[in-house]
């Protein structure tokens, strides 16, 4: 019996630092195997014993709900022992270091770390200073590769395809770590990616990243497939720098609105990682209307992180236990061949 999906086999990494770096191959084993996990979610007993004994900490700089909670709750439909750290009190307040801090979660047993950080790089940092697997959850403005496969898992879903779409990402894209993880996604799988908001937020110069740069979002509408709605990621923006003139323009000229959705195609899928500001980047007619997925994005995110925590440990290659496999009761999912985009 096989663990997983026979796309699986392109999975030979130890961290998930980025999408970058990753092949297409690589994120349809992801994708393939979330699709075999989400058969577990729909269970009344949703848990399977594949990461038994396994250590999963989440080390979290930043704030976040989804996110933590998700890869918390994909570790534990694993089997695996979770735990999560706080950063307002644990003894970084002392002055201990990052990487001290790290190491000393690694000398308690952690196979994998869960890391968001405000600081570009900084999962990369501790990939090359503990022994542990390393999964960026959010670095900065810089990456945030669970949330892009969980958009790409949620547009494969309502679409049936990536290859061919014309996906809207709109909003703050200067700031943004998802904006930068969805261009690199949806260009390895042939989608056609136009970013848009105001000049101060979507600089000309993220036409090198491979996508059309627009800055008026009714002359680009009717041509979407999907709209992802970005947060203005106001942490990140220096303090004294105003980005646009007040809410209720930005709302007017960026924001999805019912009169929007009457001018666009109208299986236009909208999606928005979340937290969502209701009456900025959406409003909620459209946040929580017919052609909204963003619930959807949740759960799939789940099926994605338990299937990066599965890839990562390293069991989906051929090895002697068969019946682990069985133990663990994962059906062969759909193959990359099934998703030849
Ligand atoms: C995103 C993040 O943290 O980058 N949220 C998330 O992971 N669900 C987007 C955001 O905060 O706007």
């Amino acid at each position: 019996m096989n663990l997983a999906p026979a796309s699986t086999k392109a999975w030979h990494r130890k961290h998930l630092l980025g999408i970058e770096e990753l092949t297409r191959e690589e994120c349809a084993a992801i994708l393939d195997t979330a699709d075999s996990f989400s058969e577990i979610s729909s269970r009344s007993r949703k848990k399977v014993p594949a990461l038994q004994g396994r250590v999963v900490f989440n080390l979290f700089f930043e704030n976040s709900t989804r996110t933590r909670t998700s890869f918390s709750l994909a570790a534990k439909r694993l089997s695996a022992d979770t735990q999560d750290f706080s950063a307002a009190t644990s003894s970084l307040s002392k002055g201990e270091s990052f990487i001290d801090t790290a190491k000393n979660i690694e000398a308690m047993g952690a196979d994998v770390l869960v890391v968001r950080h405000s600081t570009p790089g900084a999962p990369h940092l501790l990939a090359q200073h503990v022994k542990a697997s390393i999964i960026n959850a959010g670095d900065g403005a810089h990456e945030h590769p669970t949330q892009a496969l969980l958009d790409l898992l949620t547009i494969r879903r309502a679409k049936g395809k990536i290859e061919g779409l014309t996906v809207g990402l709109v909003g703050d894209i200067a700031h943004s770590r998802v904006a930068r993880s969805n261009i690199h996604a949806l260009n390895k799988f042939g989608a056609h990616v136009i970013v848009c908001g105001p000049p101060t937020l979507v600089p000309r110069s993220m036409e090198r990243l491979g996508c059309e740069v627009a800055h008026h979002l009714d002359d680009v509408l009717p041509r979407l497939d999907v709209v992802n709605a970005l947060r203005i990621q106001f942490e990140r923006i220096h303090k004294g720098f105003i980005p646009f003139p007040s809410v209720s323009e930005y709302l007017h000229f960026y924001g999805m609105t019912i009169e929007r959705m009457r001018v666009a195609k109208p299986d236009l899928l909208i999606l928005a990682p979340g937290p969502i500001n209701r009456g900025v980047e959406l409003t909620p007619e459209v946040a929580d209307g017919p052609n909204s997925a963003i619930l959807d994005q949740v759960t799939n995110g789940l099926a994605v992180r338990m299937a990066v925590l599965y890839l990562l440990s390293g069991r989906t290659h051929p090895h002697p236990h068969e019946h682990e496999a069985h133990a663990a009761g994962i059906k062969p999912g759909r193959t990359a061949e099934h998703h030849a985009e």
